[in-house]
């Protein structure tokens, strides 16, 4: 972590006026870390509630490490929080940092209203020279627009100062997100003027110090790097998942197929693990603008439409399986390991698990989740109560997870993969469906298991299915 300020070589870091709008995710993470490398920073929050949250040195959502940032900043001028961009502009920053929302609106596309309000309620409190930076996630073309409407609004106000704008995207990734930040393999700073791009620059000097990378670009490229990173990542999960089908039907193990193929340094390692797929609020979201963007010029973005409907087609094929074995679930008690989109957060959003419970209760299974999450501070857990029309049973432990009929796993955490293949034989039917390929499955088959994987072989996956003997009588 960097400290107080000066830079990694004791420079004085150039501590520049930063004004954040949007305590969300990407704008808390985004306040707090510019903050703790020595930027005098306000935040603004306008949901009162989360901003009297982040005031009183609480984080509204789960992100390790987060919390210690934002108590470490307590009571130190370089941090505040607002609710009133109006307030916070009193500041007179050299930066204004936009963080808020871009969900999908309901054909798909992003939805531009926060940004809109935002700009507009920018447009009205700046009263000096600044640059607007956009961190939000928004289509091609959108910061080009956000700079004209600036720009005529300086004029109709007849407010003589100039600002500048710029898109800088974010790769924070929930669970690590600090760490992305402060750690970046690269900052992407798209601008038309080369000056606000090195005012842009200037405020990243730690971060740039710490060993990250610079691209200097139009914000059209720009906004095009954020959707093309994440569809990138996507369309490997999804290509890897779909061999892992083949796997299943020809004889292939996936995990030694993309473990060998990830060896190639043109490929890497990352993101090929196969499972339930990817889920969460930014890779589906962002595929999804990105087509819409492609078919408004007439492009098919085939790619990408492909990478998504693999994603669903893996969960999809994760229910037939356990559905082939248990052709109805009535009267079926079913553990569910991980209900969060991935582990080390408690966000539900599209998450692979929150929709497996729904499947598996629709056909009147009694599903008992657990997640690392639901413990202690329990975010996720009330997040699911207030997603999920049905009920939704959540276990004091492990132990009573184990206690179902049978389990599925939707996540691979470290506190799974300590479990031996032993303790599963304590679920009744003695079976686990496992989505995210955590444990070696011949060594749960020689245990008596009836383990069901995913991509991992014709044979090896039948002769651990045909060990399947219900101590529990099952509903056919
Ligand atoms: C993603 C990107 O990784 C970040 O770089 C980006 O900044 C962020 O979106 C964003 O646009 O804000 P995140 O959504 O936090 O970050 O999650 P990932 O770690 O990318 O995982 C996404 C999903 O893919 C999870 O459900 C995960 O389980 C799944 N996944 C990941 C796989 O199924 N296989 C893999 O090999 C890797």
């Amino acid at each position: 972590m960097f400290s107080g300020k000066s830079d990694g070589a004791g420079r004085a870091v150039q501590s520049k006026k930063i004004v954040v709008i949007g305590g969300g995710y990407v704008g808390l993470v985004s306040a707090v870390c510019l903050a703790s490398v020595g930027h005098s920073v306000r935040l603004v929050e306008q949901d009162k509630n989360k901003a009297k949250t982040i005031k009183s040195g609480r984080v509204p959502f789960f992100e390790p490490g987060l919390d210690d940032v934002l108590k470490s900043l307590d009571g130190h001028d370089g941090f505040k929080v607002f609710d009133s961009l109006d307030s916070a502009m009193a500041f007179g920053p050299d930066v204004v940092l936009l963080c808020v929302g871009t969900p999908s609106a309901s054909g798909g596309q992003a939805d531009l209203s926060q940004v809109w309000a935002a700009v507009d309620q920018f447009c009205s409190s700046v009263r000096q020279e600044c640059v607007f930076a956009c961190k939000s996630t928004v289509p091609v073309g959108v910061s080009s627009q956000i700079e004209l409407r600036i720009a005529s609004s300086l004029v109709e106000e007849e407010k003589d100062f100039k600002v500048g704008v710029a898109f800088v995207p974010e790769f924070l990734s929930q669970g690590c997100a600090i760490r992305d930040f402060l750690f970046t393999d690269r900052v992407v700073i798209g601008a038309s003027c080369p000056k606000v791009a090195e005012k842009v620059r200037s405020f990243h000097q730690p971060i740039i110090d710490a060993g990250a990378q610079v691209f200097l670009m139009s914000t059209q490229s720009a906004e095009l790097v954020k959707y093309t990173a994440n569809a990138m990542l996507a369309t490997r999960i999804s290509l890897i998942n779909q061999v892992a089908e083949l796997c299943e039907k020809v004889g292939g193990d996936i995990e030694q197929v993309s473990t060998a193929v990830g060896a190639d340094s043109r490929i890497g390692p990352e993101f090929l693990a196969a499972g339930l797929g990817f889920g969460g609020s930014c890779l589906p979201k962002d595929l999804l603008a990105l087509q819409k963007m492609g078919a408004e010029f007439g492009l098919s973005m085939s790619v990408v439409k492909g990478a998504l409907e693999a994603n669903q087609a893996a969960r999809e094929g994760f229910l037939e399986k356990i559905l082939e074995v248990y052709p109805s679930l009535v009267g079926k008690k079913i553990g569910l390991y991980g209900l969060a989109f991935k582990p080390g957060t408690d966000d539900l959003r599209y998450s692979p698990g929150l929709w497996l419970a729904e499947k598996l209760a629709e056909r009147g299974g009694t599903v008992v989740v657990y997640d690392e999450h639901c413990q202690g501070f329990s975010a996720a857990l009330a997040g699911a109560r207030k997603e999920w029309k049905g009920s939704l049973e959540v276990a004091k432990d492990l132990a009573q997870l184990l206690a179902q009929d049978f389990l599925v796993i939707t996540q691979k955490t470290e506190e799974l993969k300590s479990l031996t293949p032993e303790q599963f034989l304590a679920l009744t039917d003695q079976a686990v469906f496992d989505g995210r390929n955590c444990f070696d499955q011949l060594l749960m088959a020689t245990t008596g298991v009836s383990y069901h994987s995913v991509g991992r072989g014709l044979e090896a996956q039948k002769s651990s299915a045909k060990k399947l003997k219900p101590k529990s009588k099952q509903n056919a």
